[in-house]
């Protein structure tokens, strides 16, 4: 079995629904629709499994996705990170974020927050927590960004996600 990581395409998107519903069901991740994937493919990652002897369909399993958005302004904000619960804890969320990385510096960005039940993966790979008013309002302002109420705010500065 291999796990390979590609920008999600369109065949893949109800893969990603299927993917985060039981995430969204729990508060873990906001919903999302097939328009607004749709609208933002090229700001979504996928990871696919693909184990030997398998049909074509089965090769296009989604065990994981997420979404860089970019907020203007060198802010991008990492969203929809989901892993499949039976591929947990072995680095694929991780892999992602380094996705989200490349775009981000790729676009020159200078931040990437998150908000999360989960900081410690982002910690791992040089996010810190911060307080709301660390980020702008409008980020607070904006409906597609989940309540922080629960979730830890985290940021990661360009240095900590610049290659050595
Ligand atoms: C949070 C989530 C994305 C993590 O996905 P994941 O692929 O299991 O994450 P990783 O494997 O990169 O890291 C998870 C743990 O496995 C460990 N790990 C990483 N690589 C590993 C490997 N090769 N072997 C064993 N363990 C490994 C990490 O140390 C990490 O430990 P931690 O939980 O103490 O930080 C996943 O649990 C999920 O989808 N949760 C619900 C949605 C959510 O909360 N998303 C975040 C909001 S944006």
């Amino acid at each position: 079995m291999s796990i390979i990581y590609t920008k999600a395409r369109k065949h893949n998107i109800q893969g990603i629904l299927d993917l985060i519903q039981p995430y969204v069901e729990a508060g873990a991740v906001l919903p999302r629709t097939t328009r607004d994937i749709m609208d933002h493919l090229d700001n979504f990652f996928v990871a696919k499994v693909i184990k030997d002897g398998q049909t074509i369909e089965e090769r296009s399993k989604i065990v994981g996705c997420v979404a860089l958005r970019d907020f203007g302004d060198g802010l991008e904000e990492i969203r929809t990170l989901c892993v499949h619960a039976d591929y947990a804890g072995q680095g694929v969320a991780s892999h992602l974020i380094d996705m989200c990385f490349d775009l981000a510096i790729g676009r020159d960005s200078k931040e990437i927050f998150a908000l999360s039940l989960r900081p410690t993966v982002f910690m791992r790979k040089g996010f810190h927590t911060v307080a709301m008013n660390q980020l702008p309002d409008k980020v607070w302002k904006d409906d597609e960004v989940s309540s922080p109420d629960e979730k830890a705010v985290i940021l990661a500065t360009r240095d900590s996600y610049l290659p050595e």
